[in-house]
């Protein structure tokens, strides 16, 4: 195990809900003195054993591990990692848990994930990639639609277009390499075939060659109820996903998850770090990959965390180890279902600055994690788009969600939106 003396002061970055549910998490650890999260929010702001530092910029975050002797850095967000702030701690002999820059591209460029799938033939929908209007025009005219046009960088969740008419698919491929409206992260197209079936999230911790498997979640993408309007960054989640049946499970480990860690491993870039497959699971159970995130799922994190019962802190050492092989997991058997708060304007241009009142005490069933949101003196104020993930677990979907909705219902700000059918696939099931 990697020596951290008697006690360790850890940093988090981020300042989203996922990085409020992993520092309170990581701080339940008696051996950590302190858990540093960088910028954090409201919540972190507020919570035993945390503390907010107002950073962003790597080599600032460097500086500061170095002078408060924290002895690993965690990082939420896919962006630090596509930066290469890994490449950087490690250079500067600072311990840091994540994808390097290289192996970030599993979700920084479309092209190269799907390069790599293909390469080492991982299941995902066919492909082509194009950087020229003409060409990418005619592919559409030739394959029809229903189609799929992807901005090949990160695009914070305006990269992918579901088109369903060549009229749509020919506008997103004008917009993305003519009119150059997502910039760089939009100047190569990944247009792919349009799968059906079941979304879920499959998240796993690697450590280069082992993989171990989180809870299973699934997401709601959409601003509204029936997963109708805008897409976001996802207004709730629960866990476990029951489209993943133990027969599922298993493909997903031997078909896509194994050989990602083999392949990544043998192209020279070995991949450590949480890494995410979102799936398309179809009627027959056959799982696709439709793409790959770096990191913890927001906010699929929240649920998963909140069954977590083993202690993630010692996950994190076998990780860093490389023995995760031998390690354990136990997770609640209760579900956990989480609500997203989000703001007036909410995804377009939220708006900030809105008081938020009710908040409930926290409970061993019921927390609300912080996403976009600040203290001013002693308010708590809006201050960002989503704004909390009201998280329970319950003995079963059906009573976590009831708790989470309930909790909510105390909870009031100017324009507040949520969905309120979160965890409707599930409990649609037979
Ligand atoms: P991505 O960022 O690649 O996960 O895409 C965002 C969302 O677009 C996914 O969660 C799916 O709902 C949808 N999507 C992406 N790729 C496909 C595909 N090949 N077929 C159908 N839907 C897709
Ligand atoms: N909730 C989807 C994501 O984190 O990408």
């Amino acid at each position: 195990m990697p020596d951290f003396g008697k006690t360790v002061k850890l940093l988090v970055i981020g300042s989203g809900g996922r990085e409020h549910a992993l520092a309170w998490k990581l701080a339940q650890n008696p051996r950590v003195q302190k858990v540093f999260v960088a910028p954090g929010n409201g919540g972190t702001a507020a919570e035993t054993g945390l503390e907010n530092v107002a950073l962003g910029a790597i080599p600032e975050l460097i500086e500061f591990a170095r002078r408060e002797s924290v002895g690993l850095t965690l990082v939420g967000p896919e962006a630090p990692l596509a930066a290469g702030i890994v490449d950087a701690f490690r250079k500067a002999d600072l311990r840091i848990f994540g994808p390097t820059r290289a192996a970030a591209q599993l979700e920084s460029s479309k092209d190269f994930a799907k390069q790599f799938m293909v390469r080492h033939a991982i299941p995902t929908a066919r492909h082509a990639t194009f950087t020229r209007a003409s060409e990418a025009r005619a592919y559409i005219e030739r394959q029809g639609v229903p189609i799929v046009i992807k901005a090949d960088g990160l695009a914070a969740g305006k990269g992918v277009v579901v088109a369903g008419t060549v009229d749509e698919a020919l506008a997103a491929v004008d917009a993305m390499l003519l009119r150059q409206t997502l910039g760089d992260a939009g100047a190569r197209v990944v247009i792919e075939e349009c799968l059906t079936g079941e979304e879920a999230s499959f998240i796993v911790i690697c450590d280069g060659s082992h993989a171990l498997a989180l809870a299973t979640s699934q997401d709601h993408k959409r601003l509204r109820d029936g997963d109708a309007g805008p897409n976001t960054g996802g207004m709730g989640a629960y866990s476990p996903a029951p489209v993943i049946t133990p027969e599922v499970h298993a493909r997903v480990m031997r078909e896509i998850i194994q050989p990602t860690l083999q392949g990544m491993a043998a192209d020279g870039v070995p991949y450590s770090g949480f890494l995410y497959a979102g799936l398309m699971i179809d009627a027959a159970g056959n799982p696709k990959t439709l793409e790959f995130n770096c990191r913890l799922g927001d906010p699929e994190a929240q649920p998963i965390i909140l069954r977590l019962k083993s202690d993630l802190f010692a996950l994190l050492e076998h990780a860093l180890e490389g023995s995760l092989d031998r390690a354990e997991v136990e997770w609640d058997r209760r579900a956990a279902l989480g609500v997203v708060l989000a703001a007036a304007g909410y995804p377009e241009a939220p708006r900030m600055g809105d008081p938020i009142q009710g908040l409930p005490k926290a409970n061993d069933a019921c927390r609300v994690f912080h996403a976009g949101t600040r203290l001013e003196g002693k308010q708590l104020v809006t201050h960002g788009g989503r704004v909390l993930c009201v998280t329970a677990l319950g003995d079963s979907l059906r009573v976590a969600r009831s708790r989470a909705y309930e909790a909510a219902a105390s909870i009031r700000f100017d324009g507040m939106q949520f969905r309120k059918d979160i965890g409707h696939r599930a409990l649609k099931r037979p």
